[in-house]
C-alpha cells in the first residue's frame, strides 16, 4: 500500500523513555531518507517498527500484545514488513522467544546498531529475508544521523548514552551499555542548528546527565555544557533529564543561578526514602543526603519544581521502610512523582533477592503513596492560582479541543483558550485553577 504521493509508508510505535522517543525520531528520519512517508495508521503502512522498552514487566507485555495485532496484518498482507528494536532486543531471552514463537517478524535489531537500520531494512525488502542483528555493546557514538522531530519549537538532544550505575533493580545498563558522552562541540553544533531552525527549548537527555564528560578526553562537565548552551542565540529554555542524586554537583546548583535559560525544574529520582532500601538498590546516597540536596536546591532556586521516581515494594521493603518513603515525600513536597510497583527484571541482582514483597502489600502501599503525592501536587498547583507564568504553547489540548496547552518553565501543563498562531510561542498565562495534574488559565495580553 502506498501513500497519497505513491511513496511507501511507515509507522513507528514507541514504548519507554525519552531515549526511545529520540531514537524513534532518528529511525523516522532514516525512513524518510529512504523515500518512505509517515502513516498515522499501522494497518495501512508498508513498514511497521516497534521500538521497545524493558524497564518493567508490563512494558514487555504491551510489546507482545502489539505483536499479536501485527500478526493479523501480516497474514492479510505478506509484503507488510515488521521490524522490532529497542531495549527488549538487547536481552537474549527475548530474542530467543521472538525467533521461536514469532518467526514472521522480519527484522530484529538493538539499541547499539540503530545507524545500520537503513541497510538492514533495504536487505530485508530486496532479498525478502529475515534479519536478526544485535550488537552486544558499542563504544562509538555515531554522529550526523537524520531525524524527523515531533515539534519544530522544542527538541530532545542526547548528550550521553548508556549507564554505569547498576542500580540493582534496573535493566537499563544491560540494554543501553556503558556510559559514553557526546563531544561538547557536536552537541553545541546540533543545538545551534536547532536554534537556527526555530527551536526554542532543548531537553538534554542522558540516564545520568550529572556524570556528563566523566572519563572523557575533553574538560567540559555538565555545568560547563549548560553554560555553553546558555550562550546560544535563539534558545530560550534549557531542561535536562535524568539526574542521579549521587552526582549532583554544587556547580550544577550554581548554574541554576547563573544560566538564565536553565529552567527552574529538576527530575531527581529518589526511588525510596529508606536508607536501608537505598543501600540494597545500590543508589549510593542516604535519605538524609537526599533531603540535604533538596534543601540546597530550594535555597539556591526558591521556585524550583522538583519531580521524582519512586519504586514501591522493592525486595525486603518493610512497613518502616515504606513509612520512610512517605515521610520523605511529605518533607520534600515533590511537584509530581512517577510511582512504580517494583517489577522483577531478569538478569538484574535484585531478581535473586529472596524477600520479594507480596503483590497485595505492594498495591496497598502504592495506593497510599499515590494518594499522598496527589494531595501534595494538588496543593502546589492550587497555590499557582492568580500567578502569571510564561507558557511555551504546544498545540490544541488533547482533552478539550477548544483549549490550547503548553508548559511553564517548571514543566507544568497549562490549558487555556488560545489560537493556532500561538503554537511555538512563549506567552504569559494567568492561572485560574490549579488541579492535581494540570493548570488552567487565561492568556494575559502583553
Ligand atoms: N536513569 C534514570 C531512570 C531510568 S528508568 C534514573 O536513574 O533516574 C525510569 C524509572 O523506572 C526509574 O527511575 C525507576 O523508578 C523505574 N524502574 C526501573 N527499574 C524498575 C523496576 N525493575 N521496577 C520498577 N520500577 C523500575
Ligand atoms: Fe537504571 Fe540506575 Fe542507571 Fe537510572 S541510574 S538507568 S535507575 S541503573
Ligand atoms: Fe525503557 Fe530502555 Fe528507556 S528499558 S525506560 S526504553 S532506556
Amino acid at each position: 500500500m502506498t501513500g497519497k504521493d505513491n511513496r511507501k509508508t511507515f509507522h513507528i510505535q514507541t514504548f519507554g523513555c525519552q531515549m526511545n522517543v529520540r531514537d524513534s525520531e532518528t529511525l523516522a528520519g532514516m525512513l524518510e531518507e529512504l523515500g518512505f512517508a509517515e502513516s498515522k495508521n499501522k494497518r495501512e503502512a508498508d513498514v511497521a517498527v516497534i521500538n521497545t522498552c524493558s524497564v518493567r514487566e508490563n512494558a514487555d507485555q504491551k510489546f507482545f500484545g502489539t505483536l499479536g495485532q501485527l500478526k493479523k496484518i501480516k497474514e492479510e498482507r505478506p509484503d507488510f514488513v515488521v521490524a522490532v528494536c529497542g531495549c527488549m532486543m538487547q536481552q537474549q531471552h527475548i530474542v530467543d522467544t521472538l525467533k521461536e514463537k514469532y518467526p514472521w517478524v522480519d527484522l530484529i535489531f538493538g539499541t547499539h546498531n540503530i545507524h545500520e537500520f537503513p541497510r538492514l531494512l533495504t536487505n530485508v525488502i530486496s532479498e525478502r529475508k529475515k534479519i536478526v542483528d544485535i550488537w552486544d555493546n558499542s563504544e562509538d557514538i555515531i554522529e550526523g544521523l537524520p531525524s524527523k522531530r515531533e515539534f519544530p519549537f522544542k527538541a530532545y538532544v542526547n548528550i550521553m548514552y548508556g549507564c554505569n550505575n547498576f542500580c540493582t533493580y534496573c535493566i537499563v545498563p544491560y540494554t543501553r551499555g556503558r556510559e559514553r558522552s557526546r563531544r561538547p562541540e557536536e552537541i553545541i553544533n546540533e543545538i545551534r542548528n536547532l536554534a537556527a531552525s526555530g527551536v526554542k527549548e532543548v531537553m538534554l537527555l542522558g540516564q545520568n546527565v550529572n556524570s556528563y564528560g566523566v572519563g572523557c578526553d575533553f574538560n567540559t562537565d555538565f555545568a560547563d555544557l549548560i553554560g555553553q548552551i546558555n550562550e546560544i542565540e535563539g534558545i530560550e529554555r534549557i531542561r535536562f533529564t535524568t539526574s542521579h542524586p549521587k552526582d549532583l554537583s554544587d556547580k550544577l546548583i550554581e548554574a541554576f543561578r547563573t544560566c538564565e535559560k536553565l529552567c527552574p525544574s529538576i527530575h531527581l529520582p529518589v526511588q525510596s526514602g529508606s536508607t536501608a532500601v537505598l543501600r540494597r538498590m545500590n543508589r549510593k546516597y542516604t535519605k538524609e543526603e537526599y533531603l540535604d540536596l533538596v534543601g540546597k536546591l530550594k535555597a539556591a532556586v526558591p521556585d524550583i519544581a522538583i519531580t521524582t521516581d519512586i519504586i514501591v515494594g522493592f525486595p525486603g521493603e518493610t512497613d518502616e521502610d515504606f513509612n520512610d518513603t512517605l515521610d520523605l515525600v511529605e518533607r520534600v513536597r515533590f511537584d509530581s512523582a512517577f510511582t512504580f510497583l517494583y517489577s522483577i527484571r531478569k538478569g538484574t541482582p535484585a531478581e535473586k533477592y529472596k524477600d520479594q514483597v507480596p503483590e497485595a502489600v505492594k498495591h496497598e502501599r502504592f495506593n497510599r503513596l499515590v494518594e499522598l503525592q496527589n494531595k501534595i501536587s494538588a496543593e502546589i498547583n492550587k497555590a499557582c492560582e492568580g500567578k502569571v507564568f510564561p507558557v511555551l504553547v504546544e498545540g490544541p489540548s488533547k482533552t478539550n479541543p477548544k483549549n490550547y496547552s503548553g508548559r511553564t518553565e517548571t514543566g507544568k501543563l497549562v490549558h487555556f483558550r488560545g489560537s493556532p498562531d500561538l503554537i511555538g510561542q512563549i506567552v504569559p498565562v494567568r492561572i485560574t485553577e490549579g488541579k492535581t495534574f494540570a493548570l488552567f488559565g487565561e492568556r494575559v495580553e502583553e
